[in-house]
Protein backbone atom coordinates (compact mmCIF):
# COMPACT_ATOMS: atom_id res chain seq x y z
CA UNK A 1 0.00 0.00 0.00
CA UNK A 2 2.04 3.26 -1.14
CA UNK A 3 1.32 6.26 1.32
CA UNK A 4 3.06 9.45 1.28
CA UNK A 5 5.28 8.12 3.86
CA UNK A 6 6.52 5.51 2.65
CA UNK A 7 6.58 7.02 -0.72
CA UNK A 8 8.95 9.65 0.27
CA UNK A 9 10.60 7.02 1.94
CA UNK A 10 11.85 4.88 -1.06
CA UNK A 11 11.13 7.33 -4.39
CA UNK A 12 11.71 10.91 -3.42
CA UNK A 13 14.65 12.71 -4.54
CA UNK A 14 16.32 15.73 -3.52
CA UNK A 15 16.23 18.61 -5.99
CA UNK A 16 13.80 16.43 -8.30
CA UNK A 17 11.16 15.15 -6.43
CA UNK A 18 8.82 14.22 -3.49
CA UNK A 19 5.38 13.43 -2.75
CA UNK A 20 2.29 15.33 -1.52
CA UNK A 21 -1.80 14.91 -0.69
CA UNK A 22 -3.83 17.35 -2.53
CA UNK A 23 -7.48 16.80 -1.86
CA UNK A 24 -6.86 13.47 -0.63
CA UNK A 25 -5.38 12.61 -3.31
CA UNK A 26 -1.30 11.74 -3.86
CA UNK A 27 0.37 13.89 -6.19
CA UNK A 28 4.27 13.80 -7.10
CA UNK A 29 5.84 17.23 -7.06
CA UNK A 30 9.22 17.58 -9.80
CA UNK A 31 11.21 20.23 -9.21
CA UNK A 32 14.78 20.43 -10.86
CA UNK A 33 17.46 22.36 -12.36
CA UNK A 34 15.14 22.18 -15.71
CA UNK A 35 11.16 22.44 -14.89
CA UNK A 36 8.63 21.96 -12.07
CA UNK A 37 5.67 19.42 -12.56
CA UNK A 38 3.76 17.50 -11.09
CA UNK A 39 1.58 13.92 -11.44
CA UNK A 40 -1.46 12.73 -9.64
CA UNK A 41 -1.22 9.08 -8.99
CA UNK A 42 -4.97 8.67 -9.73
CA UNK A 43 -4.44 7.96 -13.28
CA UNK A 44 -0.76 9.18 -13.70
CA UNK A 45 -2.41 11.93 -14.80
CA UNK A 46 0.46 14.46 -15.61
CA UNK A 47 -1.12 17.57 -14.23
CA UNK A 48 1.73 20.58 -14.91
CA UNK A 49 4.57 20.95 -16.81
CA UNK A 50 6.49 24.71 -16.61
CA UNK A 51 10.47 24.46 -17.88
CA UNK A 52 12.38 27.40 -16.20
CA UNK A 53 11.64 30.78 -17.09
CA UNK A 54 9.08 29.53 -19.33
CA UNK A 55 4.84 30.29 -19.42
CA UNK A 56 3.66 26.70 -18.44
CA UNK A 57 3.36 24.31 -21.49
CA UNK A 58 1.05 21.78 -20.15
CA UNK A 59 -2.41 23.67 -19.09
CA UNK A 60 -4.33 22.61 -15.79
CA UNK A 61 -7.81 24.55 -16.05
CA UNK A 62 -8.05 27.29 -13.25
CA UNK A 63 -11.53 25.08 -12.00
CA UNK A 64 -9.58 21.54 -12.38
CA UNK A 65 -11.23 19.62 -9.32
CA UNK A 66 -9.06 16.27 -7.85
CA UNK A 67 -11.50 13.76 -6.57
CA UNK A 68 -11.16 10.20 -6.07
CA UNK A 69 -12.62 8.65 -9.46
CA UNK A 70 -13.16 11.62 -11.29
CA UNK A 71 -11.04 12.87 -14.27
CA UNK A 72 -8.84 16.07 -14.21
CA UNK A 73 -9.85 18.52 -16.45
CA UNK A 74 -6.36 19.71 -18.15
CA UNK A 75 -2.92 18.51 -18.07
CA UNK A 76 -1.89 14.86 -19.82
CA UNK A 77 -5.13 12.53 -19.17
CA UNK A 78 -4.13 9.08 -20.15
CA UNK A 79 -6.82 7.19 -22.24
CA UNK A 80 -6.84 3.38 -22.06
CA UNK A 81 -7.65 1.00 -23.06
CA UNK A 82 -9.95 2.56 -25.57
CA UNK A 83 -10.52 5.97 -26.58
CA UNK A 84 -13.80 8.00 -26.49
CA UNK A 85 -17.17 6.29 -26.18
CA UNK A 86 -16.35 2.05 -25.40
CA UNK A 87 -17.31 0.12 -28.59
CA UNK A 88 -20.51 -1.41 -26.99
CA UNK A 89 -20.74 -0.69 -23.91
CA UNK A 90 -22.10 2.63 -23.53
CA UNK A 91 -22.07 2.67 -19.44
CA UNK A 92 -18.56 2.03 -19.68
CA UNK A 93 -16.20 5.37 -19.10
CA UNK A 94 -15.15 7.41 -22.00
CA UNK A 95 -12.21 7.77 -23.07
CA UNK A 96 -11.08 4.28 -20.65
CA UNK A 97 -10.71 3.64 -16.93
CA UNK A 98 -6.98 4.45 -16.68
CA UNK A 99 -7.07 8.24 -16.09
CA UNK A 100 -9.60 7.71 -12.87
CA UNK A 101 -7.78 4.69 -10.92
CA UNK A 102 -5.13 4.25 -9.00
CA UNK A 103 -1.78 4.08 -10.68
CA UNK A 104 1.37 2.71 -8.46
CA UNK A 105 4.81 4.39 -8.58
CA UNK A 106 7.50 1.81 -9.55
CA UNK A 107 11.02 3.77 -9.82
CA UNK A 108 12.18 7.49 -9.81
CA UNK A 109 15.38 8.41 -11.01
CA UNK A 110 17.87 12.04 -11.66
CA UNK A 111 19.00 11.35 -14.90
CA UNK A 112 22.65 12.66 -16.00
CA UNK A 113 21.02 15.63 -17.70
CA UNK A 114 19.37 16.88 -14.83
CA UNK A 115 15.96 15.71 -15.70
CA UNK A 116 13.70 13.47 -13.70
CA UNK A 117 12.86 9.73 -14.48
CA UNK A 118 9.62 8.81 -12.75
CA UNK A 119 7.76 5.24 -13.58
CA UNK A 120 4.08 4.29 -12.86
CA UNK A 121 1.96 1.17 -13.38
CA UNK A 122 -1.48 0.92 -13.29
CA UNK A 123 -2.74 -1.23 -10.24
CA UNK A 124 -5.39 -3.37 -11.39
CA UNK A 125 -8.68 -3.71 -10.08
CA UNK A 126 -11.94 -5.85 -9.73
CA UNK A 127 -13.91 -3.08 -11.45
CA UNK A 128 -11.34 -2.52 -14.10
CA UNK A 129 -11.17 -6.77 -14.92
CA UNK A 130 -14.59 -6.35 -15.53
CA UNK A 131 -14.20 -3.96 -17.92
CA UNK A 132 -10.94 -4.99 -19.31
CA UNK A 133 -10.93 -9.10 -18.80
CA UNK A 134 -7.20 -9.44 -20.11
CA UNK A 135 -3.81 -10.00 -18.89
CA UNK A 136 -1.73 -6.65 -19.77
CA UNK A 137 0.08 -4.48 -18.09
CA UNK A 138 0.29 -0.65 -18.38
CA UNK A 139 3.24 1.34 -17.44
CA UNK A 140 3.76 5.07 -18.29
CA UNK A 141 7.43 6.57 -18.02
CA UNK A 142 8.08 10.38 -17.70
CA UNK A 143 10.60 12.14 -17.82
CA UNK A 144 10.57 15.76 -16.88
CA UNK A 145 13.42 18.10 -18.28
CA UNK A 146 13.94 20.24 -21.00
CA UNK A 147 11.29 18.85 -22.98
CA UNK A 148 8.91 16.28 -21.52
CA UNK A 149 8.97 13.03 -22.41
CA UNK A 150 6.08 10.03 -22.13
CA UNK A 151 6.00 7.00 -22.72
CA UNK A 152 3.06 4.50 -22.60
CA UNK A 153 3.89 0.57 -22.56
CA UNK A 154 1.03 -1.95 -22.82
CA UNK A 155 2.70 -5.44 -22.54
CA UNK A 156 0.58 -8.42 -23.69
CA UNK A 157 0.98 -10.63 -20.69
CA UNK A 158 -2.06 -13.70 -22.22
CA UNK A 159 -1.57 -15.82 -24.62
CA UNK A 160 -4.62 -14.27 -27.05
CA UNK A 161 -4.16 -10.82 -29.33
CA UNK A 162 -5.47 -7.91 -27.60
CA UNK A 163 -6.33 -4.81 -29.31
CA UNK A 164 -6.57 -1.34 -27.69
CA UNK A 165 -7.08 1.90 -28.59
CA UNK A 166 -5.08 5.00 -26.37
CA UNK A 167 -4.11 8.78 -26.56
CA UNK A 168 -1.93 11.05 -24.39
CA UNK A 169 -4.67 13.67 -24.50
CA UNK A 170 -2.22 16.26 -23.63
CA UNK A 171 -3.88 20.14 -23.18
CA UNK A 172 -1.12 22.94 -24.42
CA UNK A 173 -1.22 25.93 -23.11
CA UNK A 174 -1.42 29.14 -25.08
CA UNK A 175 -1.41 33.23 -25.17
CA UNK A 176 -4.95 33.05 -27.24
CA UNK A 177 -6.19 30.47 -29.11
CA UNK A 178 -7.59 33.15 -31.98
CA UNK A 179 -4.04 33.91 -32.78
CA UNK A 180 -2.84 30.39 -32.66
CA UNK A 181 -2.07 27.93 -35.93
CA UNK A 182 -1.04 24.32 -35.48
CA UNK A 183 1.15 23.26 -38.17
CA UNK A 184 1.88 19.24 -39.33
CA UNK A 185 -1.41 18.48 -40.21
CA UNK A 186 -1.73 19.71 -43.57
CA UNK A 187 -3.10 17.47 -45.76
CA UNK A 188 -4.58 15.00 -43.21
CA UNK A 189 -7.67 13.55 -44.03
CA UNK A 190 -9.99 13.38 -40.95
CA UNK A 191 -13.45 13.05 -39.01
CA UNK A 192 -15.30 16.19 -38.40
CA UNK A 193 -16.78 15.32 -35.22
CA UNK A 194 -19.02 18.42 -34.63
CA UNK A 195 -20.19 18.15 -38.06
CA UNK A 196 -21.90 14.85 -38.14
CA UNK A 197 -18.48 13.03 -38.30
CA UNK A 198 -18.05 14.00 -42.24
CA UNK A 199 -14.65 12.94 -43.74
CA UNK A 200 -12.60 16.37 -44.66
CA UNK A 201 -8.80 17.12 -45.26
CA UNK A 202 -7.07 19.26 -43.84
CA UNK A 203 -6.11 22.45 -45.98
CA UNK A 204 -3.01 24.01 -44.21
CA UNK A 205 -2.23 24.95 -40.69
CA UNK A 206 -5.41 24.09 -38.20
CA UNK A 207 -6.64 27.92 -36.59
CA UNK A 208 -9.63 27.79 -33.76
CA UNK A 209 -12.22 30.32 -34.18
CA UNK A 210 -15.08 27.71 -32.79
CA UNK A 211 -15.66 24.18 -31.34
CA UNK A 212 -13.24 21.80 -32.91
CA UNK A 213 -13.49 17.69 -32.60
CA UNK A 214 -11.26 16.24 -35.12
CA UNK A 215 -9.51 13.00 -35.85
CA UNK A 216 -7.36 13.07 -38.18
CA UNK A 217 -5.69 10.02 -39.62
CA UNK A 218 -2.01 9.54 -40.68
CA UNK A 219 -0.60 11.54 -39.02
CA UNK A 220 3.53 11.01 -38.20
CA UNK A 221 4.69 14.03 -38.62
CA UNK A 222 5.43 16.10 -35.94
CA UNK A 223 2.91 19.02 -35.04
CA UNK A 224 3.88 22.89 -34.11
CA UNK A 225 1.71 24.91 -32.08
CA UNK A 226 2.62 28.16 -33.01
CA UNK A 227 2.23 31.25 -30.43
CA UNK A 228 3.07 34.47 -31.90
CA UNK A 229 1.99 36.43 -28.44
CA UNK A 230 4.25 34.36 -26.58
CA UNK A 231 6.93 33.99 -29.18
CA UNK A 232 6.68 30.44 -29.09
CA UNK A 233 6.38 27.03 -30.83
CA UNK A 234 5.36 24.12 -29.24
CA UNK A 235 6.92 20.85 -30.60
CA UNK A 236 5.19 17.56 -30.75
CA UNK A 237 6.81 14.40 -32.02
CA UNK A 238 5.43 11.09 -31.32
CA UNK A 239 5.80 6.92 -32.57
CA UNK A 240 3.31 4.77 -31.57
CA UNK A 241 0.33 6.72 -32.94
CA UNK A 242 -0.99 7.51 -36.61
CA UNK A 243 -3.70 9.20 -35.05
CA UNK A 244 -4.37 12.50 -34.01
CA UNK A 245 -6.77 14.58 -32.19
CA UNK A 246 -7.83 17.96 -32.15
CA UNK A 247 -9.70 19.92 -29.52
CA UNK A 248 -11.05 22.94 -28.23
CA UNK A 249 -14.90 23.08 -26.67
CA UNK A 250 -15.40 26.83 -27.24
CA UNK A 251 -17.59 28.93 -25.53
CA UNK A 252 -21.23 26.90 -25.05
CA UNK A 253 -19.56 23.56 -24.40
CA UNK A 254 -17.25 24.84 -22.22
CA UNK A 255 -19.84 26.45 -19.84
CA UNK A 256 -21.82 23.23 -20.27
CA UNK A 257 -18.28 21.01 -18.78
CA UNK A 258 -18.27 23.28 -15.82
CA UNK A 259 -14.38 22.49 -15.04
CA UNK A 260 -12.68 24.61 -17.25
CA UNK A 261 -12.98 27.67 -16.20
CA UNK A 262 -14.53 31.35 -17.00
CA UNK A 263 -12.65 31.72 -20.05
CA UNK A 264 -10.27 28.30 -19.96
CA UNK A 265 -10.86 28.00 -23.70
CA UNK A 266 -9.32 30.57 -24.37
CA UNK A 267 -6.46 29.98 -23.35
CA UNK A 268 -5.57 25.47 -24.40
CA UNK A 269 -5.69 23.17 -27.39
CA UNK A 270 -6.03 19.90 -26.67
CA UNK A 271 -3.44 18.26 -29.57
CA UNK A 272 -3.45 14.50 -28.61
CA UNK A 273 -1.39 11.55 -30.02
CA UNK A 274 -3.59 8.98 -30.24
CA UNK A 275 -4.47 5.22 -31.58
CA UNK A 276 -8.26 6.44 -31.94
CA UNK A 277 -10.87 5.31 -34.14
CA UNK A 278 -9.90 2.81 -36.33
CA UNK A 279 -6.16 3.67 -35.66
CA UNK A 280 -6.40 0.94 -33.26
CA UNK A 281 -3.65 -1.21 -32.17
CA UNK A 282 -3.46 -4.99 -31.94
CA UNK A 283 -0.91 -6.46 -29.60
CA UNK A 284 0.22 -10.02 -29.91
CA UNK A 285 1.08 -12.46 -26.71
CA UNK A 286 3.76 -11.12 -24.98
CA UNK A 287 4.20 -8.13 -27.38
CA UNK A 288 4.00 -4.27 -26.33
CA UNK A 289 2.89 -1.87 -27.58
CA UNK A 290 4.34 2.10 -26.80
CA UNK A 291 3.18 5.30 -27.20
CA UNK A 292 6.00 7.93 -26.89
CA UNK A 293 5.89 11.65 -27.44
CA UNK A 294 8.21 14.61 -26.67
CA UNK A 295 6.60 17.88 -25.99
CA UNK A 296 9.60 20.92 -26.70
CA UNK A 297 9.67 24.19 -26.91
CA UNK A 298 11.32 25.98 -29.29
CA UNK A 299 11.55 30.35 -29.99
CA UNK A 300 9.48 31.76 -31.84
C1 LIG B 1 -11.52 14.61 -26.88
C2 LIG B 1 -12.71 14.12 -27.64
O1 LIG B 1 -10.47 13.71 -27.08
O2 LIG B 1 -11.81 14.66 -25.48
C3 LIG B 1 -13.91 15.03 -27.34
O3 LIG B 1 -12.42 14.11 -29.04
C4 LIG B 1 -14.16 15.10 -25.85
O4 LIG B 1 -15.06 14.54 -28.03
C5 LIG B 1 -12.86 15.54 -25.16
O5 LIG B 1 -15.20 16.01 -25.58
C6 LIG B 1 -12.96 15.62 -23.63
O6 LIG B 1 -13.39 14.42 -23.12
P1 LIG B 1 -13.69 14.26 -21.56
O7 LIG B 1 -14.23 12.88 -21.42
O8 LIG B 1 -12.37 14.44 -20.86
O9 LIG B 1 -14.66 15.34 -21.21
Amino acid sequence: MQTIKNLNARYAIANHVSFKESDGLMVAEIDNAHATASICLQGAHLMTWTPKGQQPVIWLSPAAKLAPGKSIRGGVPVCWPWFGPHATQSNFPGHGFARTVMWEVIGTRALKDGATWLAFRLVPTEATRAQWPHSCELVLQVAIGTTLDMDLGTLNTGSTPITIGDALHAYFAVSDIAQVAIHGLGGAPYIDKVNGSAQKQQAGPVSIDQEVDRIYYNTGRDCLIEDPAWKRRIRIAKLGSRSTVVWNPWVEKANKMGDLGEDGYHHMVCVESTNAADDVMTIAPQQEHHLWVRYAVEAF
